[in-house]
């Protein structure tokens, strides 16, 4: 056999048995967690669906809606990545003093409703104690066509992945800041969007209720 060709072959069958040997590597964990705080506020993040009625208070708020889209570049791109820099997503908050819209932009809140949506929202989402009775929530809505118009019917799962991000961001932050989250999909998006009075391009994808932690 030709010396090249035989190297050839050697090197194809070395590839083929470590294919099908299926090697298990052992990985290390991640060294030292109280040094890194970013895997301290991964390994602590959790669930929490009870918490004290101490409301959120804004600088908190402020925190968390621009740790999930706040803009963190000269050219407006934002904390969390979207395909196509299209940002879809559009961010509310319902506490105590009504429903807000987060501006990214300029980084405030303006407020849509004084109403206290908080109990009905509970209601509609299949009566979860955590929505109903967390002192905020914060509402991800999306306005699906700025994303569908590009990518077509890809464009509503980029949504979905691009509201994972932001509310992986959201939730870490949170935890730095000694507050608590749940992700709630569970819910009946209709009465959400009524009680919520969006606008009909906007569909409501995620609630995330937050608040201190209830003592155990
Ligand atoms: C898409 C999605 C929807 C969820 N919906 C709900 C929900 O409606 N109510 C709830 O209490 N938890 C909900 N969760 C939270 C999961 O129950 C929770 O993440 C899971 O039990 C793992 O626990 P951990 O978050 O503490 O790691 C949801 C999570 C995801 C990712």
């Amino acid at each position: 056999m030709h010396a090249r060709v035989g190297f050839l072959v050697v090197a194809a069958s070395a590839v083929i048995a470590a294919t099908t040997t299926a090697m298990e590597l052992p990985l290390p964990m991640p060294a030292n967690h109280a040094a890194s705080p970013l895997t301290k506020l991964i390994i602590e993040r959790r669930s929490v669906r009870a918490f004290t009625q101490e409301p959120v208070p804004l600088d908190k708020l402020g925190a968390l809606l621009w740790a999930a889209q706040g803009i963190t570049s000269p050219h407006g791109l934002r904390a969390a990545p979207s395909a196509g820099a299209l940002y879809p997503l559009e961010l509310y908050v319902a506490n105590e003093h009504g429903v807000f819209h987060y501006k990214p932009a300029k980084n405030t809140l303006t407020q849509l409703q004084t109403n206290d949506v908080r109990r009905a929202l509970g209601a509609a989402a299949l009566g979860q104690p955590c929505v109903a009775y967390a002192p905020a929530i914060i509402i991800f809505g999306a306005v699906c066509e700025r994303t569908t118009k590009r990518y077509g019917e890809r464009g509503l799962m980029y949504i979905h992945e691009e509201i994972g991000h932001a509310t992986q961001n959201l939730m870490l932050k949170a935890v730095e800041l000694g507050l608590g989250t749940v992700a709630v999909g569970a819910f009946d998006e209709q009465a959400a969007a009524t009680l919520l009075q969006m606008h009909k391009d906007t569909r409501v994808l995620y609630l995330v209720p937050v608040g201190p932690p209830a003592p155990r």
